[in-house]
């Protein structure tokens, strides 16, 4: 199978136009389109309708998870009911097959890499914030135990691993992602995993689990000098 991927691609209106051209060769190259979170800039129904008549040209399916950007203006619910009702495949905790590849999703959350990263000790405010860390990796652990394919990709918005961040300022390694996500793939040892959010990470490491992680986010593709707003993988 061929698939497309890319994060971060935050839909401007006024960049439709540009956007419509430029996604179109996905229905030649690839045979699905992932998007791994960031589709808006701000989180707006406006924002949600703009993107959704840019992916309206794409014939191939479409499996997305939402970014902590889809969240900012409280309105992720209703987005997230917008891209389903425009037959997008959006994950959240949920899986979606097709042809032997299964996917499975979430946005995750951030609180850092072991051995630094948050524990739930001390304030409310911090073991809520755990906790939310902690839903979000035992989501994605649901979805890749619920997939029964010969291959098998973990999408998420925040990333699973310290390494492909790097790029980013050290000290917001924190709020990119965390490593209860990697947990999840550990168990799951899952193709590949894909994720966004750090837009000046690096491409691609190797979790220790073995899993190869690629964060796509749009600017790391543009760095690479891809030829479409998007990279290109054979599962
Ligand atoms: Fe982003
Ligand atoms: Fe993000």
């Amino acid at each position: 199978m061929r698939l497309a991927a890319v994060a971060d691609i935050h839909f401007r209106l006024e960049e439709r136009e540009v956007n419509i051209q430029q996604f179109l060769p996905v229905n030649e190259l690839a045979d699905v389109l992932v998007i791994a979170g960031d589709l808006t800039n701000h989180g707006t129904v406006d924002e949600m309708r703009a993107c959704l008549t840019v992916l309206e040209h794409i014939r191939v399916p479409i499996v997305v998870v939402l970014g902590n950007h889809d969240h900012e203006s409280g309105h992720q619910d209703e987005l997230a009911g917008m891209a389903r009702l425009a037959g997008l495949h959006l994950l959240d905790g949920s899986c979606f097959e097709m042809d032997g590849v299964g996917f499975a999703g979430v946005k995750g959350f951030c609180g850092g890499f072991a051995p630094y990263e948050l524990m739930p000790f001390g304030e409310g405010g911090i073991k809520n914030f755990v906790e939310i860390a902690e839903r979000e990796a035992i989501k994605l652990d649901y979805g890749l135990a619920q997939l029964h394919t010969p291959v098998k990709i973990a999408v998420t918005h925040y990333a699973p691993i310290k390494e492909t961040v790097i790029g980013e300022p050290e000290p917001v390694f924190p709020f990119l992602g965390s490593s209860r996500l990697e947990r999840a793939l550990d168990r799951h040892k899952p193709t590949l995993a894909l994720h966004g959010h750090a837009h000046r990470g690096s491409f691609s490491a190797k979790a220790q689990s073995g899993v190869t992680v690629y964060n796509v986010a749009l600017p790391i593709l543009r760095k690479r000098q891809e030829p479409h707003p998007f990279t290109l993988f054979v599962v």
